[in-house]
C-alpha cells in the first residue's frame, strides 16, 4: 500500500485487483506495457491536480479487497476500483461497495464487451457510480475525473 498525502479534498482509494500486479509482462497485447506502479503515478498525479490525496492497493485476496473497502468509510472519500476477475464473480466485493456508501468507480483496462462472454457481467456496476472500460490505463485518469466532478457537487 501506497500513501500521498492528504489533500483539502480529503483521500481517493484506488484498488486494484488479482493479477493486476503483473501488469507491463500480463497480457501486453491486452494491458499494454505500463506497469501497476507507472498507473498507481498517473491516477495519483491525476488526484493531486484535482485536489485529492490517495491510498493505492493492490491485493490477489478477495477478503483483502473487501477490509481495504470497508476501511475506507471514515478515512477516504471515493473509490476507484479495477477489481479484475473478481468483477465477474464477487458478491462480497459488490455489497462491500454498497455498505461502505462512497461514490465508487469501476474501471477496466481492456473492453471487456469484446472479450469473453464471462467478463460481460460485473457484480460491482450496478452498485458503482461511474464504470469505464476500454480506455486503457487512461481509465483510471478519467475516473478521477468522474469523482472530482461527482464530489464538488457534495463537497460545495
Ligand atoms: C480487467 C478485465 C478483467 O476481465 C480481467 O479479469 C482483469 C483485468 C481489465 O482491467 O481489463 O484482470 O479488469
Amino acid at each position: 500500500m501506497t500513501s500521498s498525502p492528504a489533500a483539502d479534498r480529503g483521500t481517493l482509494l484506488i484498488i486494484n485487483g488479482p493479477n493486476l500486479n503483473l501488469l507491463g509482462t500480463r497480457e501486453p497485447e491486452i494491458y499494454g506495457t505500463a506497469t501497476l506502479s507507472d498507473v498507481e503515478q498517473l491516477a495519483t498525479a491525476a488526484a493531486k491536480v484535482a485536489g485529492f490525496g490517495t491510498t493505492c492497493l493492490q491485493s490477489n485476496h478477495e477478503g483483502a479487497l473487501v477490509d481495504a473497502i470497508h476501511a475506507a468509510r471514515g478515512r477516504s472519500v471515493g473509490i476507484i476500483i479495477n477489481a479484475g476477475a473478481y468483477t465477474h464473480t464477487s458478491v462480497a466485493l459488490r455489497d462491500a461497495i454498497a455498505g461502505v456508501e462512497l461514490p465508487t468507480v469501476e474501471v477496466h483496462i481492456s473492453n471487456v464487451h469484446q472479450r469473453e462472454e464471462f467478463r460481460h457481467h460485473s457484480y460491482l456496476s450496478p452498485v458503482c457510480t461511474a464504470v469505464i472500460v476500454g480506455a486503457g490505463i487512461h481509465g483510471y485518469e478519467l475516473a478521477v475525473s468522474v469523482l472530482d466532478k461527482s464530489l464538488a457537487q457534495t463537497q460545495a
